[in-house]
């Protein structure tokens, strides 16, 4: 019989919910740090992880946007989305759609044009490389103004099609979806497709704006929708996924501990729940840590972890076909994993 390991890292998967800056890892941070001649507040590697000890969003928040203030040119961009691809392609994702939150740079300088070229340039060596597709999403940060988003949309608007969809992420309390709705519409007219964090630390009802307001196809995070079961009740009926990141849950405190995780109640309510790894160079794993600590805390069987897997392709932006073709794949690979361990 393979193990779970194995199982895990040998089924087909999507990841939906990924920062791009959140995969530099401490050895990159020095070694940009060293090229532009940038002083960390940080005097090793292991210094910088133990610093990665949070309490709640803010707390990472901080040290992840400081972090971010390595990149500068657009070979920084590239070296960060290839590393991230190259560990994707070793977890088994096959699919990846990634978040990229321009206004972390443009804010201090850096071009727009040069955080995408860098982003795609990377994507693009990826899928014909390593066979990984892509999709790029841009993410508003809620903590600025509604104004500093619709003058960031101006910018993405001639790169509808390098761009699929706009999110929305960053500190969620007291920023709810409603400050967004404008921004969100002339997204959607424009042709973007919309997603957004909402009910991570935020209430179920910034979940409910989210829908409302906002017309996301999915809820990044959603886990506190389950204290709304009329909520949880619409999710079910609509099959909204949730891209759920159960290590990141755990480092930023929605939960104490990772078996108190409400990943397989929501699963086995019939939710469309995927498992991501949101910002896995702070958090401790890639995508197949994520499903390893939730399927040794929770008891997943592999029935569970194949849903998990059919419902990251289910709840992707890729065409009709190819999920299909991505849910035949899964169906043949744990009819085989079962018949060989029969
Ligand atoms: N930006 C990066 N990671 C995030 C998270 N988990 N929540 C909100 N904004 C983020
Ligand atoms: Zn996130």
């Amino acid at each position: 019989m393979n193990s779970i390991e194995a199982f895990i890292r040998e089924i087909p998967k999507a990841e939906l919910h990924l920062h791009i800056e959140g995969t530099l890892e401490p050895e990159m941070m020095f070694a940009l740090a060293h090229k532009h001649g940038i002083v960390l507040p940080y005097t090793s590697v292991e210094q910088v992880r133990q610093a990665y000890r949070f309490s709640n969003l803010q707390s990472f928040l901080d040290i992840y946007y400081r972090g971010a203030g390595v990149l500068r040119d657009e070979d920084d961009f590239h070296a960060l989305t290839l590393a991230y691809l190259r560990k994707a392609h070793v977890d088994g994702v096959v699919h990846a759609e990634i978040f990229f939150d321009p206004q972390t740079h443009t804010a201090r300088g850096v071009p727009f044009a040069t955080v995408l070229g860098g982003i795609h340039r990377a994507l693009e060596e990826g899928r014909r490389t390593l066979g990984v597709t892509h999709r790029l999403i841009l993410c508003f940060l809620r903590h600025l103004t509604a104004e500093d988003a619709m003058a960031t949309l101006e910018q993405a608007l001639p790169h509808l099609g390098t761009i699929a969809a706009v999110g929305l992420d960053s500190s969620e309390a007291g920023h709810p979806p409603a400050k967004f709705a404008e921004v969100f519409a002339r997204a959607r007219r424009a042709g973007f497709l919309t997603v957004a964090h909402a009910g991570e630390e935020g209430p179920p009802e910034y979940v409910s704006e989210a829908l409302d307001l906002l017309h996301v196809r999915r809820v990044d995070h959603g886990v506190r929708s389950e204290e709304d079961p009329l909520l949880l009740g619409r999710l079910l009926r609509e099959r909204v996924p949730l891209t759920v990141c159960p290590l990141s849950n755990v480092r930023l405190r929605v939960f104490a501990r990772m078996q108190e995780h409400n990943l397989k109640r929501l699963l086995r309510q019939g939710l469309c729940v995927t498992v991501n790894s949101d910002d896995p160079a702070y958090f401790g794993g890639y995508v197949g840590e994520n499903y390893l600590a939730a399927a040794r805390a929770l008891d997943l069987s592999r029935t569970d972890i194949a849903q998990l897997a059919s419902n990251s392709f289910e709840a992707s932006f890729l065409p009709e076909a190819e999920k299909q073709a991505w849910l035949g794949k899964i169906r043949r690979f744990s009819a085989a994993s079962s018949s060989a361990s029969a």
